[in-house]
């Protein structure tokens, strides 16, 4: 999985969190004339697709909304109604990929989702939050990623990790860190459960149901 989500202008203030070196602080304010057209673009998007696009049956005007605003979608790939998107130009999604009912792709730092993966309905993926600190109560960001194969049960979240090739996710379970390639992981905090076969991973996902 090679993808990347495009750039964004100024949106990272730069710096790290004391012992979370991988959090980067985030100012979403966007700065300059070109970054704020870009933004207000953004949020129409969001509005239109999150509020009525998302509820229309079918694949064709849902994916073809997100594409308009910048997203990546790969081919054979379905998003099934009522999941809701945010930063939909930082949202890439490989080929033979599934995302279930009414999940939270949180893609205004970056949600990148590899070929051949299944996230369940009720998914949350989060790519960040705040300190609880800091007397800015400073909001902090991290890509998102899911590697290919990696299946996320129903209702599980995912906050500010990655997930890697061929990992699962167990129903209800909230990821707070990284997930090894394979690693079976369940509960809150999620813990290591057992470990997949890694000779399964050959099946082609291709699920984009009539009309859902
Ligand atoms: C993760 C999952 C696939 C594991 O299935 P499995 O390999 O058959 O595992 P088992 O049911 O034999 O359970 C193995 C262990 O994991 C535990 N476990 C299973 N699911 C768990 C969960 N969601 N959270 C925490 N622990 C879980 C079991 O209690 C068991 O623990 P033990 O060994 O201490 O008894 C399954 O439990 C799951 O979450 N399925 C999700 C279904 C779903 O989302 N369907 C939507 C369709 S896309």
């Amino acid at each position: 999985m090679t993808r990347t989500p495009p750039d964004r202008d100024g949106d990272l203030e730069g710096g790290v969190r004391e012992g979370h070196p991988n959090r980067e602080l985030w100012d979403p304010r966007p700065r300059g004339l070109r970054a704020a057209i870009r933004h207000r673009w953004q949020n129409v998007g969001m509005v239109l697709f999150n509020s009525i696009g998302t509820f229309i049956p079918s694949h064709f005007i849902r994916q073809g909304m997100l594409r308009l605003w910048g997203a990546s979608i790969g081919r054979d790939s379905s998003i099934l109604r009522g999941t809701t998107v945010l930063g939909i130009s930082n949202l890439v999604i490989g080929n033979n990929t599934t995302i279930g009912f009414r999940c939270v792709l949180d893609a205004r730092r970056s949600v990148v989702i590899g070929d051949n993966v299944v996230i369940a309905s009720d998914v949350h993926l989060i790519g960040g939050g705040h300190d609880i600190n800091s007397p800015e109560f400073a909001a902090w960001s991290v890509p998102v990623r899911i590697e290919d194969y990696v299946w996320l049960a129903v209702r599980s979240t995912v906050v500010a990790a990655k997930i890697g090739r061929g990992a699962v996710v167990a129903a209800c379970a909230l990821v707070l860190e990284d997930v090894p390639a394979l690693a079976v992981v369940g509960g809150v905090p999620a813990k290591r459960l057992s470990t997949r076969d890694g000779n399964a991973l050959q099946y082609s996902v291709n699920y984009r149901p009539f009309l859902q």
